[in-house]
């Protein structure tokens, strides 16, 4: 997408709803999505861009509407009402700088050294600081300050993720009444895991602010009506619907998809593209097994090295005839917790093909660097296992993605983790504890063992859900739930061809 219009406005500027209705457009309710990434095309960052984005985009794209939130670059001081706008298609891109220290105290560090490693279960490895805490609402403070000019009462604010979650009641504070919706990517941890956060009970009453909160599996949220209830925050109604403080709270499972039938082109005309081919032709006999993650500790690959060795301990007949390919982008580098995962999972790397590989087989081939969906795509199509095996996911969209790139004829297998949100769905895998390398490696030599007829059993199963719970499912779910909240006017589209239903 070409850029069409890029602007940089201040506080006397005419609002987005101005401008539509100057500008002849329906003047009706639009969808305004609010995330911390924003991925403006042709910008820094938004190649690179992970599950939420590319869902988003997929959701945004379709029906059309405003995406504001942090542009990614963080600059020593910035204009406190700047905003840059950027049109592409049928999106307005409405994004903002943070300062470096907004960057280093709310996103690296009550985002993603509080929030993070709390909703994901790891208290061990949760760091808070006073100052960090104060920094995340005050950003939200800034976030909202700079939206509110942008949205009318009949919007639909959809915001997502653990950065944002009090905007909405930022957003209420300065007059918004219109629909507002929340989406959590990530895990919701139970009460007794949860209370461990700072200013707990406000995170919880910022979320009860919301109409409608989404999680990604039913033990989300689940977990999320405990803590409201037991904190006393909310009375239970009965079918994930709460009361706060006179309001209704809509809470339920809406599980993330993708854009299945895309994924599977994708992974068909990649498996032929050069990089692909180069790659599959290195292998020669050998059976591909291929994890994907970004370098997080949530994603097990440390405890998934240590499976695959205890596979290759168990069963020495496999040795030279199975090669693991681990692709681990960079992520959070900034983050300590994330540099010191990037040294230990290079060691085990390390470790494990010293210990098991031979002259002329390297068990373990690690990339720890981006590569592009495109390419992924057919490597994924090429492996006989899928190995996905986080400690801890929301809902992990590799093991979608894995399972939409197999052929009909000879599918792969999909081993996966018991803790990522997708297994409450994807029937078919392979499901396995990644805590325990025993379970796990039986887990790989299963799925590598698999007579045809079973795998093509299990992906079939897994593919139908796919295909009719797909990224597009999923947005129109939670636009439409939100919809149906407060106002009774429904949301509209920006044309008939994108209506909501
Ligand atoms: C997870 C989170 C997203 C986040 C992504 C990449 O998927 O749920 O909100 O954008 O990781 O992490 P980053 O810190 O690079 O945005």
């Amino acid at each position: 997408m070409a850029p069409r219009r890029a602007s940089r406005v201040g506080g006397g500027e005419p609002s987005l709803a101005e401008d539509q209705r100057h500008g002849g457009s329906s003047g009706g309710g639009r969808l305004v999505v609010v995330s911390n990434r924003v991925p403006v095309p042709g910008r820094r960052g938004a190649s690179g861009a992970g599950g939420l984005a590319v869902a988003l985009e997929a959701a945004l794209r379709e029906h059309g509407g405003i995406w504001f939130g942090w542009s990614g670059d963080a600059r020593s001081a910035i204009d406190a009402d700047a905003l840059d706008r950027h049109q592409h298609g049928r999106i307005t891109f409405a994004v903002t700088d943070l300062t470096k220290r907004d960057v280093d105290e709310y996103y690296l560090g009550f985002s993603n050294r509080a929030l993070w490693p709390v909703c994901h279960y790891r208290l061990d490895l949760a760091h808070f600081s006073e100052q960090e805490t104060a920094a995340y609402f005050r950003v939200n403070s800034v976030f909202a300050r700079k939206l509110i000019r942008l949205i009318e009462p009949r919007d639909i604010v959809w915001v997502h993720d653990y950065h944002l979650i009090p905007m909405g009641a930022e957003l209420r504070t300065r007059g918004f009444g219109g629909r507002m919706g929340f989406f959590l990517h990530i895990p919701w941890p139970s009460p007794e895991i949860a209370s461990a956060l700072p200013r707990y009970r406000q995170l919880l009453t910022g979320l009860a602010a919301y109409d409608v909160v989404g999680f990604q599996t039913p033990r989300d949220a689940d977990n999320f009506g405990r803590c409201l209830v037991e904190e006393g925050l909310a009375t239970d109604l009965g079918g994930g619907v709460f009361e706060a403080e006179g309001r209704r709270v809509v809470t339920g499972a809406f599980p993330i998809g993708i854009d299945t039938n895309a994924f599977r082109e994708a992974a068909i005309k990649a498996e032929k593209a050069p990089a692909a081919r180069r790659f599959i032709s290195t292998l020669g006999q050998q059976k591909l097994v291929i994890g994907v993650d970004r370098l997080d500790y949530s994603k097990g690959i440390e405890e998934r090295i240590k499976s695959f060795c205890a596979f290759l301990a168990a069963h020495p007949e496999q040795r030279g005839c199975v090669t693991y390919l681990q692709v681990t982008p960079k992520s959070r580098s900034d983050v300590p917790e994330y540099k010191q995962i990037q040294q230990e999972v290079a060691a085990r790397v390390g470790e494990a093909n010293g210990a098991y590989g031979e002259v002329e087989w390297t068990p373990i081939r690690y990339l720890n660097q981006n590569v592009p969906h495109s390419t992924l795509a057919g490597l994924y199509r090429a492996a006989q296992v899928g190995l996905v095996t986080p400690l801890r996911d929301g809902m992990n969209l590799v093991a979608k993605e894995y399972v939409a790139s197999q052929s009909a004829e000879d599918p792969g297998a999909l081993v996966l983790s018991q803790y990522a949100g997708a297994a409450f769905e994807l029937d078919g895998a392979v499901l396995v504890n990644p805590y325990d390398a025993v379970e796990a490696a039986s887990g790989i030599a299963r799925a590598l063992a698999m007579p045809l007829e079973e795998r093509q059993e299990r992906w079939t199963s897994m593919m139908r859900h796919l295909e009719t719970h797909t990224v597009s499912d999923w947005w129109r779910s939670f636009i439409d739930t939100l919809s149906r909240q407060g106002s009774a006017a429904a949301l509209p589209s920006q044309d008939a061809a994108g209506a909501t239903g």
